[in-house]
């Protein structure tokens, strides 16, 4: 306490005078540490300085502004400094900025509160940061800035779209910087599953392989192997720390196939004057030119036909014609055509005649009416039923390059409305009814490939 007030005289200097008035309060002191048995300070009348509370620790985003607040009380004649205590580099005393770090500034309120501001951190503001008073000995606290980095990839070691064909692999690749280390995650975009196949360890020639599907996927690669069409589209990995804003990418991968056709009806019968449609269900990718032949001639929209080609996916197109008021000569075979760069295919569809709506109606009850409870009409020929031909096409895997047998699903149209059935009093007829009853729908045809 005496060196105290030497310190305090010597600092204002009152030299000459210092000494006579120190021995004088050290009269007054005496009693008053008789009386109050706390330590006193002469010139404040107060308590020496102490912290009112620790300095907290800030964890700051890159870029962000930090602010370290230093508690003190009975500051009187005291300063506060502060210190960054890896380079010990001093940073402000009292009000004055001293490190030539100009994103540095000090501000203080009532002399209890003395902030450190560090504008927009950068990497090498982080440390141990002390608040110090100039007591003897110097009293002193310290505050940890730690500075977070929001994810962000690293280009050259994430992937940008791929191709890749029907039934090879892919591996994609994102890694992303960030402080903590960001953690990677995959999805798809449009929310369905991602499928990871992995080999059964020791699996031999037989290459069986463990299949799974899971809406994320950890990692930073994502390795995608006997790829589908199915597996074609947006894939998204994810980064995040914790700190926002998380990043995403958008990888596309690109499934190429040579085109398929699979037709619902190869039968179409229809009486004449009435519209009739003829479709057919192409896959491909890339995605191929489609269009209908009859005659070896193109059939192209004009007032007799209507050509649509409805998108239903990336790779799945339905390819419509409708042939309006059916005219004998419209009767005959007509194929639909798909062609990518990868292969090209075609499938028939036979339109024939049925008696119109006077005869037909005499028919054994029709299985639905349309909702003008106007009869629909319809009966079928049915040339050959087989029953190996009515294996079902897998879409996924499989079709190569083997003509499937071609099924006859009869179904007749007129307009737009299917008709499921046709029967009649004739024997021939009935047969065809109840075949037209069990036979499935699809149908694949001729497939060419290159
Ligand atoms: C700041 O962090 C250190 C460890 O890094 C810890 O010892 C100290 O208690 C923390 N201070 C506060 C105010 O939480």
């Amino acid at each position: 306490m005496h060196s105290d007030g030497r310190r305090w005289c010597r600092g204002f200097m009152w030299i000459d005078d210092c000494d006579k008035m120190v021995d004088r309060q050290k009269a007054l002191l005496m009693v008053l540490i008789a009386l109050l048995i706390y330590p006193n300070d002469i010139f404040g009348g107060a308590f020496p300085p102490e912290f009112a509370g620790p300095i907290m620790n800030l964890t700051v985003p890159l870029g962000r502004d930090a602010t370290f607040k230093c508690l003190v009380k009975h500051l009187g004649g005291y300063r506060v400094g502060w210190l960054k205590v890896d380079t010990k580099a001093i940073q402000a005393i009292h009000d004055h900025v001293i490190t030539h770090n100009n994103r540095v500034s000090v501000s203080h309120s009532d002399h209890t509160i003395w902030n450190l501001h560090i504008k927009s951190v950068q990497k090498e503001d982080e440390g141990l940061y002390m608040c110090q008073i100039n007591t003897d000995p110097m009293k002193s606290q310290t505050g940890m800035l730690s500075i977070v980095v929001p994810p962000d990839f690293i280009p050259e070691d994430t992937s940008s779209d791929v191709t890749v064909r029907e039934g090879g692999q892919v591996m994609l690749t994102c890694r992303a910087r960030g402080v903590p280390p960001p953690r990677v995650s995959w999805r798809r975009e449009d929310g369905t599953n991602i499928i990871i196949r992995k080999p059964f360890a020791g699996s031999g020639l037989n290459q069986k392989s463990h299949v799974t599907s899971v809406s994320e996927y950890q990692g930073e690669e994502l390795k995608l192997t006997k790829i589908s069409r199915t597996e074609m589209g947006v894939y998204l990995c994810i980064a995040s720390n914790g700190i926002p804003p998380a990043v995403s990418k958008r990888i596309f991968i690109n499934v190429h196939f040579p085109p398929v056709i699979h037709v619902p009806n190869q039968l179409v019968g229809a009486p004449l004057g009435t519209d009739v449609v003829l479709e057919c269900f192409v896959e491909a990718s890339p995605k191929s030119i489609n269009y209908w032949v009859k005659d070896n001639a193109m059939i192209i929209s004009s007032q007799q036909h209507d050509v649509q080609a409805i998108v239903k996916s990336q790779f799945e197109v339905w390819m419509e014609l409708t042939i309006r008021n059916l005219q004998k000569h419209d009767v005959g075979t007509y194929k639909c055509l798909a062609k990518n760069s990868l292969g090209d295919v075609e499938s028939t569809i036979r339109l024939y005649e049925i008696s119109g709506p006077a005869k037909t109606q005499t028919a054994a009850k029709p299985s639905f009416y349309d909702e003008e409870d106007e009869p629909v009409y319809g009966s079928a020929e049915i040339e050959k039923m087989d029953n190996k031909a009515l294996s079902v096409d897998n879409a996924i895997n499989g079709h190569m390059g083997y003509p499937s047998v071609a099924t006859p699903a009869p179904t007749t149209r007129i307009g737009k409305k299917r008709l499921t059935i046709g029967a009649s009093s004739n024997a021939h007829h009935r047969a065809a009814f109840s075949l037209l009853v069990i036979v499935p729908m699809l149908i694949v045809v001729h497939q060419r490939y290159q």
